[in-house]
């Protein structure tokens, strides 16, 4: 099937590692163009040496958080590529603490970066989208905004749920512009260097058991199952597929919505 992503061009936030960097690579072997961002200059300059290979794509040093960050990333990508035709807003963090040891800093800090920081970022790509007549956003969730994770995810909970009902009604806003806004419920994915390989490098027999208990197919998802369900998401392929949260995530959540 070909997914029309040829010369596309793409954001990823949060390429260098991880979901991101494969959806970047997914994207880029599709034949979109893409910008990819991070905070850490020696992991940007790496992930674009290892994507390049693949396709045209540019690493921009940026902290999503940071005021001045969509204005820097929407005009990297139109000086570099043009136009901006997708989003795909992954950048997301965790915190895992009980409730009553939260403090307002860390509820500030994490509301920006699984929530504040998209809806700016969002709505700078919206504007050039708008004026082009069609553009796809998607966000990158969890299946703990769409289920409650357990004890300690108060945090991750609320701001991926906040962002499953933005992409919702963010996708009724700008319909009428052929702009498309879904998101994405990953389940636990593992790579190296990621949360749940830490996870599992400090307590591999709990882990285990995690897995048992937990996913249904005996095993953590892989990047590329995300990654290839990302590069269809944002394509034309999905035309019909606006205000939707999809799980990716290998029958580990058990809402039946
Ligand atoms: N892995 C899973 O099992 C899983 C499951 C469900 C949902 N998710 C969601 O998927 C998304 C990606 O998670 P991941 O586990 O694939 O990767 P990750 O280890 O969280 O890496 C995130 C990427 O984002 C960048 N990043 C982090 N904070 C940033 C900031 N403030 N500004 C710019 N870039 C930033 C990182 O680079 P720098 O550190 O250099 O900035 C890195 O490239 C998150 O939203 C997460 O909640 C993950």
């Amino acid at each position: 099937m070909d997914l029309g992503l040829r010369d596309k061009v793409a954001i990823v936030t949060g390429g260098t590692r991880g979901i991101g960097k494969a959806s970047a690579a997914a994207l880029l072997r599709e034949g979109a163009r893409v910008v990819i961002c991070g905070r850490t200059p020696g992991t940007l300059r790496e992930a674009e040496a290892e994507l390049s290979p693949l396709g045209e794509v540019s690493g921009l040093e940026l902290d999503v958080t940071d005021a001045d960050a969509p204005a820097r990333l929407v005009s990297e990508t139109t000086g570099r590529f043009g136009r901006v035709d997708i989003l795909f807003s992954n950048v997301g963090g965790n915190r895992r603490k009980p409730f009553l040891e939260t403090t307002d800093e860390d509820w500030a800090e994490l509301h920006e970066l699984n929530l504040g920081s998209h809806i700016r970022l969002a709505r700078a790509v919206a504007a050039p989208m708008k004026e082009q007549g069609q553009g796809v956003i998607l966000f990158n969730a969890s299946i703990f905004g769409r289920e409650a994770g357990g004890p300690e995810l108060t945090i991750y909970n609320t701001t991926k749920a906040g962002m499953i009902s933005l992409a919702k009604i963010m996708a009724l806003d700008l319909a009428p512009f052929g702009i498309r806004v879904n998101s994405i419920a990953p389940g636990s994915i593992l790579f190296p260097g990621g949360s749940w390989h830490k996870r599992r490098e400090a307590d591999p027999d709990g882990i285990a058991r995690f897995v048992e208990r937990n996913l249904p197919l005996g095993r953590f998802g892989h990047l590329d199952e995300v990654a290839d369900f990302v590069a269809f998401m944002v394509s034309e392929r999905a035309s019909l597929l606006t205000g939707s949260c999809v799980n990716v995530d290998g029958g580990q959540s058990r809402s039946l919505i």
